[in-house]
């Protein structure tokens, strides 16, 4: 049975007609009003309309960045979108003829990872999605981990520094203020003020007025010292929660999705050294591989259908 999926990010809204294979077979994208939870709720419904056309869809799955109930029904917070206690599924189910499940993106992105791309070969893996926010999927013994209220696998709020950077959620210290794409332009921004080795993100960030992901991507490419310098940054607090992460869920694989994950080993290079420089009872058990993710921009439709299928009982 077809499926649709729909994956609301922070920038913009995906949708896609996904096969039982994880084929995608239609797509449609738009921009994210992304202070304005109607208009959102409008977006998805005439996505999931227009996709649904003329086709057999059997149901859809909806993937939000934000905490959701066991119900898979209710979107309890969002911490880059103003939603509260949003009863998104209700909302969607009173204006479409289609069976609706909501998911967390990260969740339904690592669903599709562990089904149709990087974690096929595995039954154990973890994901993080590196873009705006950091999302975390679990894996264990071939089952998505979803903890007793339906909210688990946030591993973005994870606390790694006490009393450190305020985050969206309304904690401190969580690795989404140093492992994100958000945090990764900080750092950046923080060297180009000192000079030295960020001559060249101080000179761009002067053409363009601010620097942006894509300006440190640009310089990444170059081999620019300064932006490998962030990245680096990045990578080293993102391995030391996977240190962290193994002794809780000792993980066959690491899989990072996610925007700023095109930069490949260069982020990966840091992540393996600042896991196993932290690595509990290192030397004396198996340690996980870390890869990044196979389905990239397509990963949170094609997981968001698939998990609609498993909601209904029909994987
Ligand atoms: C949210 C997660 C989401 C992640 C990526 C975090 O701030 O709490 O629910 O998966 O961002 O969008
Ligand atoms: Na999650
Ligand atoms: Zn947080």
């Amino acid at each position: 049975m077809d499926a649709i999926g729909i994956d609301i990010g922070g920038t913009k809204i995906a949708g896609a007609v996904v096969t039982e294979l994880g084929e995608i077979v239609a797509e449609e994208r738009v921009a994210t009003e992304a202070g304005d939870s109607d208009a959102i709720v409008d977006a998805v419904v005439a996505m999931i309309e227009s996709l649904a056309a003329g086709r057999d869809i059997g149901a859809a799955g909806v993937a939000a960045p934000g905490f959701i109930d066991a119900a898979q029904s209710t979107v309890y917070y969002t911490p880059n979108i103003p939603w509260r206690g949003e009863p998104l599924r209700d909302r969607l189910v009173e204006r479409l003829d289609l069976d609706i499940t909501i998911d967390n993106d990260a969740n339904a992105a690592g669903w599709a990872e562990f089904r149709f791309g990087a974690g096929r070969l595995v039954s154990d893996m973890t994901m993080l999605t590196i873009g705006t926010g950091v999302g975390g999927a679990i894996v264990t013994r071939d089952q998505l981990f979803r903890g007793g209220f339906g909210a688990g696998a946030e591993l973005g709020h994870m606390r790694v520094v006490p009393d450190g950077l305020p985050c969206g959620c309304g904690a401190r210290g969580c690795i989404e203020q140093y492992g994100s794409g958000r945090a990764l332009l900080r750092m950046a921004n923080a060297i180009a003020d000192v000079g030295g080795i960020g001559q060249a993100l101080a000179r761009v960030r002067d053409q363009n007025g601010k620097l942006s992901g894509h300006d440190v991507s640009a310089l990444l490419v170059e081999n620019d010292p300064g932006a490998l310098a962030a990245l680096r940054e990045l990578g080293h607090w993102l391995g030391q929660a996977c240190a962290s992460l193994s002794a809780v869920l000792d993980p066959q694989l690491f899989v990072f999705g996610g925007g700023v994950s095109v930069a490949g080993d260069l982020l990966l290079d840091p992540v393996r050294e600042a896991y196993v420089a932290h690595l509990p009872a290192r030397g004396y058990h198996p340690e996980p591989e870390f890869v990044i993710a196979e389905l990239v921009n397509d990963a949170g439709v094609v997981g968001a259908a698939d998990l609609a299928r498993v909601h209904l009982g029909l994987r």
